[in-house]
Formats: structure tokens, C-alpha cells, sequence
């Protein structure tokens, strides 16, 4: 296996959707066997949004269940759930010190969600606990969607920071890694990003052929299909077909735009056919591996097993760096 780290992680939040596949986890499963993969399913920063009991200790294990589903391999790829891992909340103290009120403060994640998940301290420090999931295993790169972009600029400051005041290079400063598809834009509006809170925004994973079929059928596409300068809704319909058609099927409908023959109608109807056949062997691995609690538990144990290794080790190397011990 390569040394290389990689590090990311997502929320069980909700059901995934195309845009946190197409903008992550498709390149979490290509880079999966080149990289030291470390994939984190973050239930410390969705506590954030205080979603119920119940609600959490679920969503947490469809997640993992659905993240195997999609492609990851647990053999592979060191899979887990980031509460499992105790420094996860201890780096993130530590990193607090290093982090000024003025950074936390121009975090727009901040400004837009703390208008409907109030102005709690869990919410603006939110992105030093994710500098601290990707700090413990040294990742060097953090493949996300362009809404992240912010928080791996804040924490490559922060180990900047840190790494100053223990006059060592005790952290590794992490890069981005984007694709070309790193903001699927919401159906229902492509001003906005695809997000699982707003209904008719999303395409999710889980959803049945009627859900995807009422969702794209409703897509915004207010202007000319065939216009030269295709319009984002366009651009986005086409970012989805790229991702789920055959190259026959891509080319044909690239070729009815560029001759300005190019009906919406008929490009809704072959992306409802394949985004549903797309979505149906995910969709029934995922139901196999979900009814499986005992696997599914022993997955995220094992999981947790392999991340503290690393994690205490770095954490201890930035304890001593610190006069911590
Ligand atoms: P989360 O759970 O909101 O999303 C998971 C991943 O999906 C990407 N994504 C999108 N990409 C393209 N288009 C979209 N419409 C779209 N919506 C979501 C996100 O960019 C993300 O990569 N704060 C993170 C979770 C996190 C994390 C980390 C990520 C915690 N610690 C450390 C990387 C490294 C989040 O809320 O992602």
C-alpha cells in the first residue's frame, strides 16, 4: 500500500446524495487502492445540528452502510466513525488554541447555518474539528466538493499555527482535491448547490424511480437548450449525464446540442432511465449490507481499531511537541 495519506469525510446528515457523490465519494473510490485512505463518517460535526437520538445512532450506520455500497472497500480503505475515535475531540481542543475568533468568524458555512441552526459554539468551531479529523492522519490531500474549500484553507492556517509555535513541522498541511464535477448545482434552482435539506434539490441515493423521475421532470430549465452559451441549468443536466450515461448516449446528446436539435424533454427521459439504472445495484447492495447489523457493527469496530493507531500516535507527537507530556 502506498504511504500516501488521503483524508475525507461527510456528515449522516441524511441520505447521500449525487452531488456528495459526484463531487467526493466517486474520487474517495478511485483513489481508494493508490492511497493510504483514511473516510470518516463525521457524527460529532452532524451533533451540531442536534438531529434526535435515534436519528443520529441511524443515520450513522446507513451512511457506512451506503458508503460500501457505492464502492468503498473496508479492506481497502480505513472506513470509520469519527465519535469511535477519541483524539478526533482532543486534537480539535488543541487546535482551538491556535485558531482566532476573526478566522471562525468569516467562515460562510457559519453565516448560513447558524440563521437556521442558531449561533451555537459547536457550529463556529465546527471547522477546527474537521482540521483536526484530517490533521491526525497527516493526509496530505482532502478530496471534497468546492464548498469545502474554506475550512481546508482555515485548517491548512491552523497547522500552520501550530506548527509555528512548537518550532516543528509536527503537522502536515493539507491540499484540496477537486474534480470537474465538485458542485452539482440543486435541481430545483442551479444558483444553488445540490443539498440533501431542501426538497426537490437533490437526487438521493436511496430515492425510488417515482422520486428521481418527479425531481428531474421538475429540474429548472428555463432557456434555450440550443443556445451557444449553454446555461448552468444545462451544464449541470449534462455534468449528471456525463456521470451516469454511456458514451454513445453522451455523444448523442452533445451532438443534438451542438447542431441545436436538443430537446429537455428528451434529455429528462434518458436521465430519469439512467440515474434510476444507475442508482438500482447501488441501491440493493445497500439494502443487504444495511440489514446487517452485526456485520455492519463489526465493519465500524474494526474501522475505529485501524484510525486509532494512527490518530494517538499523532496526537501524542503533538502533545510532547506542546508540553502536553
Ligand atoms: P458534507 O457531509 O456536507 O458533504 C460530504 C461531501 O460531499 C460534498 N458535496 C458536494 N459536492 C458537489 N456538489 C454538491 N452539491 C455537494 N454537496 C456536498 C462536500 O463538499 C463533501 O466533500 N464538513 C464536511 C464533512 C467533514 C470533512 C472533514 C470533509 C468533516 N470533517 C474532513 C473533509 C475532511 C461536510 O459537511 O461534508
Amino acid at each position: 500500500m502506498s504511504e500516501k495519506r488521503l483524508f475525507s469525510g461527510i456528515q449522516p446528515s441524511g441520505p447521500i446524495h449525487l452531488g456528495n457523490y459526484l463531487g467526493a465519494i466517486k474520487q474517495w473510490v478511485e483513489y481508494q487502492h493508490d492511497w493510504d485512505a483514511y473516510f470518516s463518517v463525521v457524527d460529532l460535526h452532524a451533533l451540531v445540528a442536534r438531529p434526535g437520538v435515534k436519528d443520529l445512532r441511524e443515520r450513522t450506520l446507513d451512511t457506512l452502510a451506503m458508503l460500501i455500497a457505492i464502492g468503498i472497500d473496508p479492506k481497502s480503505a480505513t472506513l470509520f466513525v469519527q465519535s469511535d475515535v477519541p483524539a478526533h475531540s482532543e486534537l480539535a481542543w488543541i487546535m482551538n488554541c491556535f485558531t482566532s475568533i476573526g478566522q471562525l468568524s468569516r467562515m460562510t458555512q457559519y453565516k448560513e447555518k447558524s440563521e437556521t441552526q442558531g449561533e451555537t459554539a459547536g457550529l463556529f468551531n465546527y471547522p477546527v474539528l474537521q482540521a483536526a479529523d484530517i490533521a491526525l492522519y497527516n493526509a496530505e490531500v482532502v478530496p471534497v466538493g468546492d464548498d469545502q474549500l474554506q475550512h481546508l484553507e482555515l485548517a491548512r492556517e491552523i497547522v500552520r499555527s501550530l506548527n509555528s509555535y512548537a518550532g516543528k513541522e509536527i503537522l502536515v498541511e493539507p491540499k484540496p482535491l477537486l474534480n470537474k464535477s465538485s458542485r452539482i448545482m440543486a435541481l430545483n434552482n442551479p444558483e444553488k448547490k445540490m443539498s440533501k435539506s431542501v426538497s426537490g434539490s437533490a437526487i438521493g441515493l436511496l430515492d425510488s424511480e417515482d422520486e428521481v423521475a418527479r425531481v428531474i421532470k421538475r429540474a429548472v430549465t428555463d432557456s434555450d437548450p440550443n443556445s451557444s452559451t449553454p446555461s448552468g441549468a444545462l451544464k449541470n443536466l449534462f455534468t449528471i449525464l456525463e456521470s451516469v450515461s454511456d458514451v454513445q448516449t453522451i455523444a448523442k446528446f452533445e451532438e443534438m446540442r451542438v447542431g441545436g436539435h436538443l430537446r429537455y424533454s428528451e434529455l429528462k427521459e434518458q436521465l430519469i432511465d439512467d440515474v434510476v439504472a444507475f442508482l438500482r445495484p447501488i441501491q440493493q447492495t445497500y439494502k443487504t449490507l444495511r440489514a446487517d447489523t452485526g456485520a455492519l457493527n463489526e465493519i465500524r469496530l474494526q474501522g475505529a481499531k485501524k484510525a486509532e493507531v494512527v490518530a494517538s500516535d499523532t496526537l501524542q507527537k503533538v502533545k510532547s511537541a506542546l508540553g502536553l507530556n
